[in-house]
């Protein structure tokens, strides 16, 4: 009996890394790297950072993966409504995301950007060490990131809060939920951390009325999505001295074109979308996780709401 292929499409040396894996934990299952020219009937499940046009051609496709936390760049309407499309949820993104928005927050906090503008003209001024207890961080999305980030923060002893769509309740974080709780929320902010998944809701947010509402001086961290961001309301409010620097993973288009300002702003920090990445080995654990589970008719982990859009 030829084994059920998992296809996979998506960066190809991690994906060496992924059939690695496979072979020492799921000898059941065939790992194939796209393209794949034939035997598409064996095709029972499918990890792709975009899904490819012709999903017809699996007949016998159960499950879809997206690679990545976030699957705004997935195209719905190349993915028939029966399957059941799933997010990564695997450690080890979110330790990487952990990490990054720690960095930044604390580059921020410290006034990294301020220093490497006046190193770069040999300027020797020190500026006011602030305590993390009156520094506020905020963060803007309450999923697996939002609330991991939150937790390692608290613990530099910053007054943290969350705001995401509905209610949560998280230990020592002041939770915020709605569109009517965001001024709130964002009044008591000095450091805004974007988590946030992209959605018609959440395209755009991070603009001059967002960016009004923060205390004066205020800074931001996206590691969302570049279309969280209008660019132009950021190059103002910093230009106005409203914010007074940002941290960029994400751009939108990535990369941005040679002659952008994001390139060279002494006040914008610009990283290539590395946030944080999904993590072969982890990942392959969570990815066999969910195959085991649907096998057993059990609920999968990081199921897509289609109408939600993450
Ligand atoms: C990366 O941006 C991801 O969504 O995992």
């Amino acid at each position: 009996m030829p084994r059920p292929i998992f296809l996979y499409k998506a960066d190809p040396v991690r994906g060496a890394e992924w059939a690695e894996c496979f072979e020492r934990k799921a000898p059941e299952l065939e790992f194939r790297q796209w393209p794949l020219d034939a035997e598409a009937e064996r095709v029972r499940y499918l990890a792709a950072w975009e899904p490819p046009q012709d999903l017809a051609r699996f007949p016998r496709l159960e499950l879809v993966f997206s690679v990545g936390a976030g699957i705004d760049q997935f195209d719905f309407a190349r993915v028939p409504p029966h399957l059941p499309v799933l997010r990564m949820v695997e450690p080890g993104i979110v330790d990487g995301m952990v990490e990054y928005a720690t960095l930044a927050v604390l580059a921020l906090h410290r006034d990294w950007p301020a220093y490497r503008e006046q190193q770069r003209d040999r300027r020797w001024e020190a500026h006011r060490v602030r305590t993390a207890a009156s520094r506020r961080v905020g963060v803007l999305g309450l999923g697996m990131l939002g609330r991991a980030v939150l937790d390692k923060l608290r613990g530099f002893g910053f007054p943290c809060a969350g705001w995401s769509r509905s209610a949560h309740t998280i230990d020592g974080v002041d939770c915020y939920a709605g569109p009517d709780a965001l001024p709130a929320f964002l009044a008591r902010t000095d450091i805004l951390v974007c988590l946030l998944p992209l959605t018609a809701a959440t395209r755009g947010i991070l603009d001059a009325r967002l960016f009004a509402a923060l205390p004066s001086g205020a800074a931001l961290v996206n590691c969302g999505r570049g279309g969280h961001l209008v660019q132009d309301d950021l190059l103002a409010a910093l230009d106005d001295g409203r914010l007074s620097a940002a941290v960029l993973d994400v751009c939108d288009p990535e990369p941005p074109a040679p002659g952008h300002p994001f390139w060279h702003h002494p006040r914008i920090v610009l990283t290539p979308h590395i946030a944080s990445m999904t993590q072969p080995g982890t990942a392959v654990d969570a990815v066999l996780d969910n195959i085991r589970r649907h096998r057993a008719g059990l609920a999968l982990t990081g199921v897509v709401e289609r109408q939600r859009g993450y």
